[in-house]
């Protein structure tokens, strides 16, 4: 069944948050992401983006306002396999020695219709998904054996291979090397205009997609700064600005 276009993909209404009393991490917030939209979320270390993403995921639970998705309630959103999520600092669990091909093939079976073992088509899907981030040498290594920037890589790949209508990125370049940074900004812009796939690149820093996103949302405590990345005002180009909650 088709997503419904007619509501936009995210939609945040007047939400506020907090994981402690008295202490808000997020207020106020409102946003809206259409379908097919590629937004960064940037802001200091600490500035709720993390926060913001799971409220729009359905993950967490504003204590006030409202968060859907798709215009479902995003708690109970009904279409999970079309959510591509890779959390910040995509870890494997103790699961023992698993390889980059079967981490990915995790997401293409988390898509929910298929039961059983993958078919050609699915498998084809997987290979594509691992080719795309760079890691076709490494498909049969154990995770373990790679790098921290690899196994974001394989991360990612794991989103790509369920297909997703809305693909969320929580710090998807930690670690990873400025060629596979740039690598990676192509590959989101390339699935944004064949696919029209909704993506949320969060950021600390947002260098490497600055060309490419249309819309830039600045996360400090709220959404501080909503528009295109050349209308940012110079004074949140500043670093000591960026980090002042370091
Ligand atoms: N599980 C948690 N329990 C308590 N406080 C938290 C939790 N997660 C995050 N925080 C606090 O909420 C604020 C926002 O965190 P986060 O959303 O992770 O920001 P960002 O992703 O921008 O770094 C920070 O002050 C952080 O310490
Ligand atoms: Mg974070």
């Amino acid at each position: 069944m088709p997503l419904d276009a007619r509501h936009p993909a995210i939609e945040l209404e007047d939400v506020s948050f907090s994981y402690r009393p008295r202490q808000p991490v997020l207020t106020g917030v409102d946003l809206a992401v259409e379908e097919g939209e590629f937004v960064a979320v940037a802001g200091p270390n600490g500035g709720g983006k993390t926060t913001l993403v799971r409220l729009a995921l359905g993950l967490a639970r504003p204590q006030s306002g409202t968060a859907r998705l798709y215009g479902e309630p995003a708690r109970s959103f009904s279409r999970r396999d079309a959510l591509g999520y890779v959390p910040q600092r995509a870890q494997l669990g103790t699961q023992g020695p698993v390889t980059v091909r079967e981490v990915v093939s995790a997401g293409r079976l988390a898509r929910g219709s298929l039961l059983g073992p993958l078919r050609r088509g699915d498998r084809a899907i997987v290979d594509e998904a691992i080719a795309d981030v760079g890691l076709t040498a490494l498909a049969d290594a154990p995770l373990g054996n790679l790098s921290g920037g690899q196994q974001q890589r394989a991360f990612i790949a794991k989103a790509f291979a369920g297909e997703p209508s809305l693909l969320v990125l929580d710090e998807p370049t930690a670690g990873v090397d400025a060629e596979s940074q740039d690598a990676l900004a192509r590959l989101l812009d390339r699935l944004r205009r064949d696919r029209r796939v909704t993506t949320l690149y969060v950021s600390h820093e947002f260098g490497a997609v600055e060309d490419i996103v249309e819309r830039l949302v600045l996360v400090r405590g709220g959404i501080v700064f909503d528009g295109p990345p050349r209308t940012l005002p110079a004074e949140w180009h500043d670093p000591s600005h960026a980090h002042a909650r370091d």
